[in-house]
């Protein structure tokens, strides 16, 4: 089936689950799982610059996942460092701005300032806007909007106040949510700017997923009628 341009999801959130299972399916540690994931998020990106996505957010780590053990807590943060380190060029030469959302303060600092390192280094990229989702929830989003309202001495805000101030100020809210591993849950993922999203579920784990997988995920979205509320 082909894909009609015109119709494409502008924003697009992706929830990456089931890297855990891929690994323990194979008996191997939870980590490794991590690292093959980190390889399906490199050839999802390729796949949405090839299908002209314009922002991509992806759930790396949420602020319930430090309930997890140190050690696959600390897997995944080498993983992202080293992802965001052997990138750049890669960034770079693609176009691609690298953007984050969450509270960074809670991460290794070597972590936070090569990430701000990153995103400095990309902010005039216009291709692609990748989006990362680190120590982020979407109540604790709210709660960081409110707050710098409520510094700004407004009293009394709106629903736009609270949107225009959230982590993901600036970008478009999500037209699609993909999950992987089969879950069919949000996650506490962009829940204020998700409010109108649709959603895809795929069985596929995320250490699994492809160009192939993408693309049935955006046939799906354009056979989509979105309403908001109204009559067609
Ligand atoms: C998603 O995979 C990655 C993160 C939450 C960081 P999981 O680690 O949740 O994989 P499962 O759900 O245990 O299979
Ligand atoms: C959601 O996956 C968080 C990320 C993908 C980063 P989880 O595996 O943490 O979610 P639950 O625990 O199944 O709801
Ligand atoms: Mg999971």
């Amino acid at each position: 089936m082909q894909l009609i341009e015109s119709k494409l999801p502008t924003h697009i959130g992706i929830i990456m689950d089931g890297n855990g299972r891929w690994a323990t399916k194979r008996g191997l540690p939870r980590n490794l799982g991590h690292k093959e994931g980190m390889k399906a998020v490199e050839r999802t990106i390729d796949a949405l610059i090839k299908f002209k996505i314009k922002v991509v957010t992806f759930f790396a780590f949420s602020t319930e996942n430090w309930k997890r053990s140190k050690e696959e807590i600390d897997g995944i943060f080498s993983l992202v460092r080293e992802y965001l380190k052997t990138n750049r060029d890669y960034f770079n030469n693609k176009g691609v701005q690298v953007r984050s959302m969450g509270d960074l303060s809670k991460f290794p600092k070597d972590l936070s300032s090569e990430l701000e390192n990153v995103k400095e280094e990309t902010k005039d990229n216009d291709k692609l806007i990748l989006n990362l989702a680190l120590n982020y929830g979407g109540r604790a989003d709210i709660v960081y909007s409110v707050n710098k309202l409520i510094k700004s001495g407004k009293k009394e805000i709106n629903e736009k106040d609270i949107l225009d101030n959230l982590y993901s100020e600036g970008l478009a809210e999500p037209d699609l949510i993909i999950r992987s591993s089969g879950e069919q849950r949000i996650s506490n993922f962009m829940i204020y700017q998700g409010a109108y999203s649709e959603f895809y579920f795929t069985k596929t784990l995320w250490p699994d997923f492809d160009e192939k997988c993408l693309k049935k995920a955006l046939v799906d979205f354009q056979k989509r009628d979105r309403r908001y509320g109204g009559i067609k």
